[in-house]
């Protein structure tokens, strides 16, 4: 089917086009070996949990070589098993008697084992020790915030297993938990009113310019988080009681927050073309939901009144304020603390408040 001009010019131009081809050939071979092994074979892979419909972009890609490292701490959990019988022989007597409100009903023998375990999990190789010792003051306070959290906040802490919390979800081993914080008032000292909160490198601010009391006002004093709707109101600006898009800098501040504490991204929760609409989301921003509800009770209901317990040095920097917990002092940068590990199946009496 080629012209005539073509196979004449042919014919006239002999060449022979199996060297080339092999050339070629070869080229083309080495290239496909490349691509495979770039995709197959190379450590930097992404895997990606999807969130949403297809399409919508709504998928948290991971590095796979930081999914298969497990969270170091895990290896450091004691459990129930664990524990010898010269480590609960160990407990004294007075340990013994210096039994938490709220713990009551256990035998000696399941209080000694809570009592190593509660050693372990905080690092306080005396905790329980001396009624009168301010960190086993404190510690009474912990069960009872602990069987709280177990009993009343299931839909956040067994959302999708047995999971729950114990000393060991916060504590890690250490007297005080990673991933605290205190209230930090103005940070911007030569700057007055909004500007006064702002631009100030701080690991509340998640190192960025935005505001650095959104955990303050989000999580201690139940600020409204929504800033988003449809309707215009341009010409109700500035005032009172409207929210404003500096509120919205605040709101983004604690979700760059809370995205940093679980290790995941905006649609890991949300679906990114409306933020605001909560027909629209993942079950986790239900979960998310009534995790803000729980850590604003965990610090106003149990942390905040310890204030007076601590020595001077436990308070905080500027206001002298009691320390105060959030997403990521249980979640460490995990999707789930301790990535699922079940640790209240063998630990009930942490579990349920006594019914008395
Ligand atoms: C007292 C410890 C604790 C605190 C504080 C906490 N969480 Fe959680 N959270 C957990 C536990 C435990 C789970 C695991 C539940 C499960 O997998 O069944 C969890 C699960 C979640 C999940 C579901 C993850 C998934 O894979 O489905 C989300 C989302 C979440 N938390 C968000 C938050 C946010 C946001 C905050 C702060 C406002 C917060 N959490 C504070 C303990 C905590
Ligand atoms: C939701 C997180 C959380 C859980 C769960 C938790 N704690 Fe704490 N704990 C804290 C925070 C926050 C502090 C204040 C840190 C400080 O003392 O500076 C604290 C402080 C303490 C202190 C005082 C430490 C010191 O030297 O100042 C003791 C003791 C303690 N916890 C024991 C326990 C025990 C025992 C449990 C389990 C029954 C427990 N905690 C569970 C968050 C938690
Ligand atoms: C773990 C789940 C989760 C993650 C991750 C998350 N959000 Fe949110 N977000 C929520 C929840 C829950 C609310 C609603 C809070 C409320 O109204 O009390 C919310 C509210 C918002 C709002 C306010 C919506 C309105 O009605 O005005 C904005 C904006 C927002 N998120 C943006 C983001 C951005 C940006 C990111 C990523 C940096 C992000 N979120 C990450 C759960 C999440």
């Amino acid at each position: 089917m080629l012209p005539k001009w073509f196979n004449t010019w042919n014919r006239d131009n002999p060449t022979n086009i199996y060297g080339p081809a092999i050339l070629v050939g070869a080229a083309g071979l080495a290239v496909t070996v490349a691509a495979f092994v770039v995709v197959v074979g190379q450590p930097y892979a992404t895997d990606s949990l999807q969130t949403g419909p297809r399409g919508t972009g709504m998928s948290v890609p991971e590095f796979e070589s930081d999914l298969s490292e497990a969270d170091p701490t895990i290896a450091g959990y004691l459990t129930r098993a664990q524990i010898s019988d010269d480590a609960i022989a160990s407990i004294s007597d007075e340990a013994l008697q210096n039994v938490p409100p709220g713990l009551g009903d256990i035998s000696d023998e399941q209080y000694a084992e809570l009592v190593v375990a509660m050693r372990a999990w905080t690092g306080i190789p005396d905790l329980m020790e001396d009624p009168d010792n301010y960190q086993t003051q404190i510690a009474y306070t912990m069960v009872g915030m602990t069987q709280s959290v177990n009993e009343n906040w299931i839909g956040h802490v067994q959302s999708n297993a047995e999971v729950g919390v114990t000393c060991y979800t916060c504590h890690r081993g250490q007297p005080v938990p990673s991933e605290i914080w205190f209230r930090l008032g103005p940070v911007n000292e030569a700057a007055e009113g909004w500007a006064a909160v702002q631009n100030r490198v701080t690991t509340q601010s998640q190192y960025t310019s935005l505001p650095s009391d959104a955990l303050e006002e989000y999580l201690l004093n139940y600020g409204q988080i929504g800033v988003h709707d449809l309707e215009s109101h341009v010409a109700e600006y500035p005032s009172e009681g409207i929210q404003t898009w500096q509120d919205a800098e605040r709101t983004y501040s604690l979700m760059n927050y809370v995205s940093n504490s679980l290790g995941v991204n905006c649609v890991f929760c949300h679906n990114s073309r409306a933020f605001y609409d909560p027909a629209q989301v993942t079950p986790q921003w239900a979960t998310e939901m009534l995790g803000i509800s729980m850590v604003q009770e965990i610090n106003n209901d149990w942390l905040v009144p310890l204030e007076g317990l601590y020595p001077p040095e436990r308070l905080g920097p500027v206001f002298a304020d009691a320390p105060k917990a959030a997403c990521k002092t249980c979640h460490k940068g995990y999707q789930q603390p301790l990535q699922g590990l079940n640790v209240i199946g063998e630990w009930p009496e942490l579990a349920l408040v006594e019914s008395d």
